[in-house]
């Protein structure tokens, strides 16, 4: 597994527990972000089965992808990454043309992994399936931290939890080896199919460290390493966050991982006017508000060389989730429909623009911070 906060290059896999939630829509523009600010970027279309990343790029799907590397041992994996439109942009595409692949062998998934480890770009994007297969799980655990994109729906949310839980213990499984007795109890716990019977993931720490405290140690470990990032696509108000919040002290709580937040996304007519022309939304339509919250996702990253570790400014916010809440409500002023959403919340017009007003300056301020505290340390 890349720790990306150690590395220069940095793999950043884009998973859901629900389909449908944004995950290509954000691969593909936050990829063209990254090519934007001078970054080498690579966008990989890795849902297998349901390859459709070209669309979002504007691209005819012409080009052999992973499909080809698969189905034909001859191919050289680096003649799959085909320029696009976008200076320091390529990609890979995933399996149109060859179907079939939406089921790798164990093998075929290591060998495509270990080739993605070894590009050579500042950063490579990694579009995946939706769902728990480990055609989907064992690609988001390239990386320690991968981002995971939810709408702020409790379907879309409880799937994303049950997607990290299963990542989590899936990395347990990869990493321990021994004990046997370990081994073993891991196996065991995905046997027993009974309802109700499956503990969590705090729980089977703890049962490790009883068998062994040496692997216990390992454990814990290998699940504070995971620092995966929340994208919360298609809000529709700053309190959709709240849902966020649940989803970040459930895991917390049940799965000890800490999750961080890298952005709320509203909901913005901007991205099927877009799709229309066949156009990026962040090409085709850059002033608009989904643009805009693309490419402040795209300079959190760029702004922190040690990426996921985000440089934040905690005197001002309690985690990245009380930074994406600011930065929410200060969107929330462009959104469609907010005058309603006013009436509804009880405020006046006039303590409504009071909010607003100081809520735009603290986050300039936030900004102007983050950008002092990481001048001059970029990836590069
Ligand atoms: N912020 C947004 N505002 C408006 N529409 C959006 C937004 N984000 C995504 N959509 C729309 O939602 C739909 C699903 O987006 P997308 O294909 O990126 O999701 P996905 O998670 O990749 O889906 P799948 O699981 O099928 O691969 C698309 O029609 C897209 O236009
Ligand atoms: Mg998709």
């Amino acid at each position: 597994m890349i720790i990306n906060q150690n590395q220069l290059r940095k793999v950043i896999p884009i998973a859901s527990g629900k389909g449908g939630v944004g995950k290509s829509i954000l691969s593909a523009n936050l990829g063209i972000m990254l090519a934007a600010y001078g970054r080498r970027t690579v966008l990989i279309d890795l849902d297998l089965g349901g390859s459709n990343l070209h669309t979002y790029l504007g691209l005819k799907n012409r080009q052999s992808g992973i499909g080809n590397y698969v189905s034909d041992k001859s191919l050289d994996f680096n003649s799959l990454l085909s320029d696009t439109p976008y200076t320091n942009l390529k990609f890979v595409a995933g399996d149109v043309l060859v179907s079939g692949t939406a089921n790798l062998m164990h093998s075929q998934r290591k060998g495509l992994i270990s080739r993605i480890e070894k590009i050579d770009a500042d950063f490579v994007i990694l579009d995946l399936g939706s769902g728990t297969g480990l055609n989907v799980i064992d690609f988001f655990l390239i990386a320690n931290a991968g981002i995971i994109v939810s709408t702020p729906q409790t379907p879309a949310i409880l799937n994303a939890y049950n997607f990290l839980k299963n990542a989590v213990f899936r990395q347990l499984q990869r990493s321990l080896n021994s004990p046997k007795k370990v081994v073993n109890y891991l196996k065991d716990v995905v046997k027993d199919k009974k309802p109700g019977a499956t503990p969590t993931i705090s729980q089977i720490l703890d049962k490790i460290e009883g068998i062994s405290a040496k692997a216990g140690a390992e454990a814990r470990a290998q699940v504070d390493g995971l620092l995966p990032h929340l994208v919360l696509n298609m809000g529709e108000s700053p309190e959709d966050l709240e849902i966020g919040y649940s989803l970040r002290d459930l895991v917390g709580r049940n799965l000890g991982v800490s999750i961080g937040c890298l952005g709320f996304v509203y909901q913005d007519k901007a991205v099927a006017a877009a799709l229309k022309g066949l156009k990026p939304v962040v090409v085709d339509r850059e002033d608009s508000l989904v643009s805009r919250e693309i490419d402040r996702i795209a300079q959190k990253i760029l702004q922190s060389p040690q990426y996921p570790v985000m440089p934040l400014d905690l005197q001002e916010y309690e985690d990245s989730f009380g930074l994406a809440t600011i930065e929410a409500r200060n969107d929330f002023t462009e959104v469609d429909g907010m005058e309603d959403a006013r009436q509804r919340a009880g405020v006046s017009p006039e303590d409504f623009l009071a909010i607003i007003a100081a809520q735009k300056k603290k986050i300039e301020e936030l900004q102007g911070t983050v950008r002092m505290l990481t001048m001059g340390q970029g990836p590069r």
